[in-house]
């Protein structure tokens, strides 16, 4: 993009010039929108849009993106996660992931590091088809997994897999602070090549002499620890993991093996965790029945208990999600008839013409979604 035209549209009067009603009479049908992308790509009056700046392939199962969004994106706090975009076959498909860099980088910049789900659709996507000078829209900052202010005397980050990213994000914005409490980052991989930020975690390491970090390979012995998550792990990693506030993200088994730790020492409330994957959960037998209709697609199936999303994917359709835990509101479909039990909460929902999270959403009996 020319200079001219990202001054042009970046200034705050040009923004509340091409906001205003008159130019959206001008514009009409079209939109403001359609004609100023086509001298800068990234505008837009409502949506936020980033370029992408830098691609990378930090390991074999993950992409690293670097984006730039526009000046309507307000940054976030280390932790949340933003939805990110993109346009696949004409669709545009959403998925959640969390900023690994610092809260505080100077460039405004956000960088993704998205693990690679061979079965997925977006991430195989950006792996093959991302590059520099793409567009995609992001939106704000959402989720409230992050280190509060004041911060905590001790804190201690747990992570496994690709849930290192907003747990990296904590790590480099606490060093970027000049942090002075404690810090213990236990981390868990299948082996040491599979650390994501496996250079930077060590530059940290020797740069830093309040973080402590132990690294946890499940299948190899030369890590730390060795094996998956036990109380022996947490003590191993930090004995006074009681008096710390934990931040805590990662695959199922490990956000199960963590929090019946912490729940059988009493500390659950010292416990932060952000999880970007549900546990299949189906409703008890007896309400495993009927038949789930989607509506709009004009398919039916037998409900086999599980999640609405999962039995729409089963039946081969594509619905748009993002979080699959009930946090993005991705998934949001109208239930045209029927009842539903919400999968986290074991609430039962009756109601007709209703939006529903179809992630989280089970249907017991027949059950009609405009999907
Ligand atoms: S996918 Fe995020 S709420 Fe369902």
């Amino acid at each position: 993009m020319s200079l001219i035209a990202q001054r042009l549209t970046s200034s705050a009067l040009a923004r509340r010039v091409l906001n205003s009603s008159f130019a959206a009479a001008l514009t009409t049908p079209h939109g403001v929108d359609r004609y100023v992308e086509m001298i800068d790509p990234l505008w837009s009056s409502t949506e936020i849009r980033a370029e992408v700046t830098e691609v990378e392939r930090k390991t074999a199962d993950s992409v690293t993106l670097t984006l730039r969004p526009n000046s309507l994106f307000n940054g976030f706090k280390a932790g949340q996660f933003v939805k990110l975009s993109v346009e696949i076959d004409g669709i545009r498909r959403t998925r959640c992931y969390s900023p690994a860099n610092s809260q505080f980088r100077r460039d405004g910049q956000i960088e993704l590091t998205i693990k690679v789900d061979p079965n997925g659709l977006v991430s195989p996507w950006l792996l093959a088809n991302a590059k520099p000078g793409m567009i995609v829209q992001v939106s704000q900052a959402q989720g409230e997994f992050f280190i509060p202010l004041p911060h905590p005397r001790s804190i201690l980050l747990i992570s496994g897999g690709s849930g290192i990213t907003p747990v990296m994000s904590m790590l480099r914005t606490l060093t970027e602070r000049a942090y002075i409490g404690k810090v213990t980052f236990l981390h868990y991989s299948f082996t040491e090549d599979d650390v994501i930020y496996r250079k930077e975690i060590a530059e940290i390491e020797e740069k830093y002499e309040g973080i402590r970090i132990i690294r946890a390979y499940t299948n190899a012995d030369n890590g730390d620890l060795q094996g998956f998550f036990s109380r022996e792990h947490l003590v191993a990693a930090d004995k006074h993991f009681a008096e710390a506030e934990t931040f805590l993200c990662g695959p199922m088994p490990l956000m199960d093996g963590v929090r019946a730790v912490f729940e059988a020492e009493g500390i659950s409330d010292r416990l932060h965790l952000e999880q970007f994957a549900a546990p299949t959960r189906t409703v008890a037998t007896d309400e495993a029945t009927g038949t789930l209709t989607f509506g709009a697609s004009e398919v039916e199936v037998e409900n086999n208990g599980q999640t609405i999303l999962e039995q729409a994917e089963a039946a081969g359709l594509t619905p748009d999600y993002g979080c699959r835990i009930g946090i993005c509101n991705t998934c949001v479909f109208k239930k045209d008839s029927g009842t539903t039990r919400n999968v986290l909460t074991g609430e039962i929902d009756s109601d007709e013409d209703v939006n529903i999270k179809t992630c989280i959403s089970a249907p017991c009996g027949d059950v009609s979604i405009a999907l």
